[in-house]
């Protein structure tokens, strides 16, 4: 059993290393590694302490200390440590060789190859994999390396920083010198070496340094590059104009490759990708390909300041660099495209995501204060609730002294490795405010809960919004986490967090309501407190609340809105989020409703179900030509797993689907011809020159939201419109959207478009990727064995992180009610795969796994099935520590 590392234990390291010269020889099998590593004592350490360095299945080939061989019994050696017994307590060298094999490296940590390129992983622990190090992030030195291989197997050689020289090597082998002088931790150390193609560009910065940006593909794909590359230049504009903050090197590269655990990796000057985020055509991306490969390009490059620049002290503090830069990232997104509809994207993925995982036995706070594998902390409550954190943060300080925390952050953290405590001090010291309670964002695992009621006072003429926040006890008893519970929380020591709360008052025929409260500061109020009122003063007439405008916290809100008041947000608040927060509510209320009743057959004509699709006829009237993006988004009925967290408990996903199915087919038979002339109104005119564009991509959305709803309501010719559409579409997004609207209804023509699709694109690893994950989705008693099958497919393979996650997690994840099937088959298959994967890739492995994380929600029968399915897992022989990790969690 892994030992637990705990936050409270943190002590500096008793040596650091100030530089590191590394000799890379690559080899298919046998990649020998020399680090020159110069050492001194940690004045901040202990003296005299041993160097016990980092390794994992590394073979040590030759040491030597100061130049002379060491003595014996000086050192010991396993594949996981080196141990200098008694270090010189003064600077010295240490020279270390090791082998390693990148092919035989299934893991895709540290050196591996992906399609024959050699690349690097080394976010969290992979380094380590390469030589003997201190491989933790607050041990910073100035690297060069030496890069050789055979040019004709490695043409391209890259490496961090600038590159310094290059040269042959007799006859086959060349070798590149790359230097980076920006400190860094190991884990933001990379290499590449292969047959790569290049695109690039220039950018110069705001402080006139002069950068060579490039993106490399797979050679032949250079033609899908430009959009990646056009995004690196935007991005860092956009750091200058809206941070201050300039690129600090000569290059910048994003290397492309097939295989990768994540998304991508924001290593010093040299962005190691998954090519499912870099590479983009209209033939072969979707539009949200394009706004994913933007929003990621942004992620990683913003890394340069918020996590490279000024990185983490330990892994406790990954929300610093993560949580900041998706922050970061969301507001690039929305400056470049529509902020509202990205605001509501957004917070539907957290919400889809994120409020599950805070709700279920992996919970854990977005500082979390103990873990056994680090890796199975890369999660939605680290990244997306600790985005949400610093948003809060804006909202509370305003947007000006918000950025001079952020400067000051910058300036006083610029070369170290820092702590949340860190960077809220910025904050603290520019705002003046005393900020401890807000760190409590930080500590407490689970999705708070706020309970607003309003009362008219017509002889006071006040309206009074009283406010009581709690956090459920279940999510933080859930967030015990690791086998002595270090996550929990006891419920009486739980504080009241600091929420502010975007609001405003509109009129019930509309417009808004001017009224006044002391305690509004620019639309915004601070609830501080577990209970607390606010009082307007000088309100005319009853008036509807807009509570949490724009999403101001991550919090699920109880209020007890009547539908008419409902209707009325929807079609006046000045809020464009909280107009779509309102049309969901309704139909959440619809669903849960239909849910709980067991969603009978009458249930299509129901009354609340009606009013909603007369609302909606109403908006789409007015303003759906008017903005297609935020239409589309309107019409999106909310998933079947966020039906289920509103149910919370004895779920049965069954009568979820047949709920959201009912209201499908009565929108789209109330509101069918509205959507077939939307679909006529918004088709593009033949031969319009494709853009990737928000607005564009708005018009595709609407059109083929408008398709789902019609297919639903008439499956035969819904179907008929999807296939022409298939056969006619000139871009991916439409063409994806016909074949999902095909695949949910069973027979020939569906049989047909999946196997016409699958051929066209059998070449093409990221469609097909598309094809195995529609297939996967389909809500039939058939598709686990129709999955069995795929995973027969010759493009299919267990190695390739893609192929696993389109094949297999799209079942687990989004496929609710075919994963809980009643008769356990959707866990076996699960199962069967996680365990299967883990000897190869326990990360993922770990990470499919995940999907049980709502076990404990659903009803009983499926509940014991998905036990027993997590207890086949945790007690199966040689588990990796990610999967067990997982699987202790989940089932504690
Ligand atoms: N830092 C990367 C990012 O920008 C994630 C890398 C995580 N990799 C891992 N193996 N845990 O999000
Ligand atoms: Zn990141």
């Amino acid at each position: 059993m892994q030992t637990i590392v705990r936050l409270a234990d943190y002590r500096p390291s008793d040596y650091l290393i100030d530089r590191v010269d590394l000799d890379v020889r690559l080899h298919p099998t046998e990649t020998r590694v020399t680090a020159t590593l110069a050492l001194r004592p940690n004045p901040d350490g202990e003296p005299g302490a041993p160097l016990v360095l980092d390794g994992d299945e590394l073979t040590l080939l030759a040491i030597a200390l100061d130049g002379q061989p060491t003595g014996p019994g000086a050192i010991a050696v396993t594949p996981r440590s080196l141990t200098l017994h008694q270090p010189p307590q003064r600077p010295f060298v240490l020279a270390i060789e090791t082998q390693v094999n990148p092919s035989a490296n299934t893991k895709l940590m540290g050196l591996y190859r992906s399609n024959g390129v050699y690349c690097t992983q080394c976010e969290a622990d992979g380094f380590r994999r390469i030589t003997y190090f201190l491989d933790r992030p607050d041990v910073l030195a100035v690297y060069t390396t030496r890069i050789e291989g055979e040019r004709a197997d490695t043409p391209v050689l890259l490496g961090n920083g600038n590159p310094v020289a290059q040269g042959e090597i007799g006859l086959t082998r060349h070798y590149a010198i790359w230097h980076d002088p920006h400190p860094k931790p190991a884990y933001l150390f990379a290499l590449v070496g292969g047959r790569l193609g290049r695109v690039g560009s220039r950018f110069t910065t705001m402080e006139g340094r002069e950068v060579e940006i490039a993106v490399y593909v797979e050679p032949g794909k250079e033609g899908r590059a430009g959009f990646a590359l056009d995004a690196v230049a935007r991005s860092m504009a956009w750091d200058e104009r809206t941070f201050g903050r300039a690129y600090d090197l000569d290059v910048f590269n994003v290397v492309a490759v097939s295989d990768f655990n994540m998304g991508a990796m924001e290593n010093k000057g040299l962005n190691i990708f998954n090519d499912k985020y870099v590479l983009a055509s209209p033939d072969t991306a979707t539009d949200s390909d394009y706004a994913n490969i933007e929003a990621i390009i942004a992620h990683e490059y913003f890394h340069n300041w918020s996590g490279n620049r000024v990185t983490c002290r330990d892994w406790f503090q990954l929300c610093l660099k993560e949580g900041l830069t998706v922050f970061r990232d969301q507001e690039f997104s929305s400056d470049e495209r529509s902020r509202p509809v990205h605001r509501i994207a957004d917070v539907r993925t957290l919400r889809a995501r994120q409020f599950p995982e805070d709700a279920g036995p992996l919970a854990h706070p977005v500082r979390p204060r103990a873990y056994r594998e680090i890796n199975n902390f890369y999660t939605a409550t680290v990244y997306e609730k600790g985005a949400e954190i610093v948003r809060m943060l804006r909202t509370l300080l305003g947007p000006d002294t918000f950025r001079r925390g952020m400067d000051r952050y910058f300036a006083t953290c610029d070369g170290t490795a820092a702590t949340v405590e860190d960077f809220l001090a910025a904050f603290a010291h520019e705002s003046g405010r005393d900020l401890t309670a807000f760190a409590q964002w930080y500590e407490q695992a689970g999705t708070p809960t706020v309970a607003v009621s309003g009362t008219y006072d017509p002889a006071a003429r006040t309206y009074a919004l009283a406010f009581r926040q709690s956090l459920p006890v279940v999510a933080t008893e859930a967030a015990a986490g690791a086998v002595d519970r270090p996550q929990l929380i006891q419920p009486q020591l739980i504080q009241p967090l600091v929420i502010p709360v975007a609001l405003g008052l509109v009129a019930r025929e509309g417009g808004p309501v001017e009224a006044v409260s002391e305690r509004v500061h620019d639309g915004v109020f601070v609830l501080e407190t577990a209970e607390d009122t606010l009082v307007f003063e000088d309100v005319a007439a009853p008036p509807v609340p807009s509570l949490f405008r724009g999403f101001s916290a991550p919090v699920k809100v109880e209020h007890a809105l009547t539908r008419d008041e409902r209707l009325t947000l929807l079609a006046h608040d000045g809020d464009a989020f909280n107009r779509w927060q309102a049309a969901q509510s309704l139909a959440m209320d619809v669903l849960v409703g239909r849910a709980k009743a067991g969603a009978p057959r009458d249930a299509e004509a129901g009354p609340e179900g009606a009013a909603l699709s007369a609302a909606l006829a109403t908006f789409l009237d007015g303003e759906a030509l008017a903005d297609p993006a935020f239409a589309a988004l309107v019409l999106t009925l909310p998933e079947e797993q966020e039906v289920a967290q509103t149910l919370q408990a004895e779920v049965d996903p069954d009568a979820i689907w047949r709920a959201r199915q009912s209201l499908r087919v009565q929108l789209g038979r109330d509101l069918g011809p509205r959507l077939r002339a939307l679909r006529a109104a918004l088709a593009e005119p033949a031969g319009t020159p494709f853009s990737p564009d928000a607005a564009s991509a708005g018009r595709r959305a609407l059109r083929n939201a408008a398709l789902d709803l019609v297919t639903a309501a008439d499956p035969d010719a819904g179907t008929a419109l999807a296939l022409a559409q298939l056969d006619a579409a000139t871009t991916m997004t439409d063409r994806l959207a016909a074949l999902a609207s095909v695949s949910l209804v069973p027979g020939e023509a569906r049989e047909g478009a999946l196997a016409r699709f699958g051929e066209t694109y059998r070449h093409e690893p990221l469609v097909l990727d598309k094809w195995f994950a529609v297939q996967a989705m389909i809500p039939e008693d058939g598709t686990p064995d129709r999955i069995r099958g795929l995973m027969r497919h010759p493009a299919f393979s267990l190695g390739n992180p893609n192929r696993v996650r389109s094949l297999i997690a799209s079942f687990s994840l989004n496929n609710p009610t075919q994963f809980h099937r009643p008769d356990g088959a959707g866990y076996d298959l699960t199962v069967e795969v996680v365990l299967a994967l883990d000897g190869k890739n326990p990360q993922v492995a770990a990470r499919l796994l995940t999907s049980f994380n709502t076990w404990r929600m659903v009803e009983g029968g499926r509940r014991r099935r998905a036990e027993a399915a997590l207890r086949r897992v945790a007690e199966a022989p040689g588990l990796s520590p990610d999967v067990s990790d997982i699987a202790g969690r989940s089932l504690a």
